[in-house]
C-alpha cells in the first residue's frame, strides 16, 4: 500500500484507542485523508442517551469540515475487533457530502486490509451536485 495511505490506516488505529464506547464496547477509529493532503482522524462517542452517539467516521469528517476542508479522497477504519469494519449508511452518506467517490480501506484488529469504494457502498446516490445549478 501507497506510504500514505498506511499513514492514514494508522491513524485510525491510533483512534480508535480513545474511543468512548462504554455502552457497545465496539470501538472504532478513522482517519480522513483530504485534498490538500491533510488527514483529520476521529473515534466514535457514545452517550447514555444511546441515540447521541457518533460514528467515528462523522467526527472525523467534521474536523476536517471545521478546518476548511472540503473533499475526501479516502477514508480508513479501523478496529480491534477480527471482523472486518464497514461504514454504516449515514456515514456512507455524510461522505458522499464531500466526495462523489473516494477509496475505503478497512483494517481489522488482526491486521488485515481490505479496500472498497463509496459508490460501491452507496451505489446510485443522491449528493449535493443533484442541488447545484450548473
Ligand atoms: N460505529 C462507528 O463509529 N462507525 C461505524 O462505522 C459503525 C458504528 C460505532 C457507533 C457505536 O458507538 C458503535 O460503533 C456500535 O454501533
Amino acid at each position: 500500500m501507497d506510504k500514505t495511505l498506511e499513514e492514514l490506516v494508522q491513524k485510525a488505529e491510533q483512534a480508535y484507542k480513545m474511543a468512548y464506547a462504554p455502552y457497545s464496547a465496539y470501538p472504532v477509529g478513522a482517519a480522513v485523508l483530504w485534498e490538500s493532503g491533510r488527514i483529520t482522524a476521529g473515534c466514535n462517542v457514545e452517550n447514555a442517551s444511546y441515540g447521541l452517539t457518533v460514528c467515528a467516521e462523522r467526527n472525523a469528517i467534521f474536523q476536517g469540515v471545521a478546518l476548511g476542508e472540503r473533499t475526501i479522497r479516502a477514508v480508513a477504519i479501523a478496529v480491534p475487533k477480527e471482523e472486518m469494519p464497514t461504514p454504516c449508511g449515514s456515514c456512507r452518506q455524510v461522505i458522499r457530502e464531500f466526495a462523489q467517490d473516494c477509496l475505503i480501506i478497512l483494517r481489522n484488529g488482526l491486521g488485515q486490509t481490505a479496500q472498497t469504494s463509496l459508490a460501491e457502498l452507496l451505489p446510485n446516490s443522491f449528493g449535493p451536485d443533484f442541488l447545484k445549478i450548473t
